[in-house]
């Protein structure tokens, strides 16, 4: 059965999975490789659309399976698929560009975040409901983390205490995301670090292990028992 997203919701969450899935290994892009039987992005997209706040979702697909995706999405959910770019910036940028006027809230998302909860969406778009203009889901890192030098040499150990791994959605109001894609010098940052550099305050709230980044292969097989335990 296709979701009905809320036409009252000020929400609208982006979707870039236009990425190869070079880590993943030969095969498909990695948004259509299979979890539990469904692409991936199947999974990514039934869980924004179950967020209750949700009111557009739109789609950066690989450019040549724009069509395959959505067809694929059609059951799923209403969804606006556009061809993404070689980047991921210029994917997301494609699909800041499709959303239609209303929605005073975008959230960024990794479609390789196949399993994050619509409970995760739902508290990033309420914080920045709440007055903050940048929002990001954190976890704390439990590793130590060292800096190195080209040879692989310890340069230092960085002050864990201080450390977050950020995931995605990204939340933003709208016009801030709009001022930090026009004024993108940076390919390589992410959506919060384009808004950084805007001189704009970035909040954080509580991740979720389950937002997890499909990565490599062992992120998927993680993932397959995490759908079978219930996730
Ligand atoms: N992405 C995108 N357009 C690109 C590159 C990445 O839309 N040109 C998307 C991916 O589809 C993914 C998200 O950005 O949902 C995070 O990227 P990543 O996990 O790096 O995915 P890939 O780029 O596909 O993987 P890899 O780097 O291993 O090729
Ligand atoms: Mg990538």
């Amino acid at each position: 059965m296709t979701a009905q997203l809320n036409p009252r919701g000020d929400v609208a969450v982006l979707v870039p999975a236009a990425g190869a899935g070079v880590r993943l290994g030969p095969g498909a892009p990695k948004a259509l490789r299979p979890l539990a039987g469904e692409p991936l992005l199947v999974h990514a997209v039934r869980r924004v659309a179950a967020a209750s706040s949700v009111h557009t979702i739109v789609v950066a697909a690989p450019a040549t399976e724009v069509e395959a995706v959505r067809a694929l999405l059609a059951p799923v959910a209403p969804v606006t698929v556009v061809p993404g770019g070689a980047e991921r910036q210029a994917s997301v940028a494609a699909a800041l560009a499709a959303v239609p006027a209303g929605p005073e809230i975008v959230l960024v998302h990794d479609a390789a975040r196949a399993l994050t909860p619509p409970g995760l969406i739902e508290s990033v778009a309420a914080a920045v409901r709440d007055g903050h203009d940048a929002v990001i889901p954190v976890l704390p890192v439990v590793d130590t983390v060292k800096e190195v030098d080209a040879a692989e040499r310890v340069l230092g150990t960085v002050d864990r205490p201080a450390l977050r791994a950020v995931q995605t959605p990204q939340g933003f109001r709208r016009s801030v995301l709009l001022a930090a894609h026009r004024s993108a010098g940076d390919a390589l940052t992410d959506d919060a670090g384009l808004v950084e550099k805007q001189g704009i305050a970035v909040t954080c709230v509580p991740g979720s292990e389950l937002a997890l980044k499909i990565t490599r292969p062992f992120d998927l097989s993680l993932a397959e028992h995490l759908l079978s335990t219930g996730a």
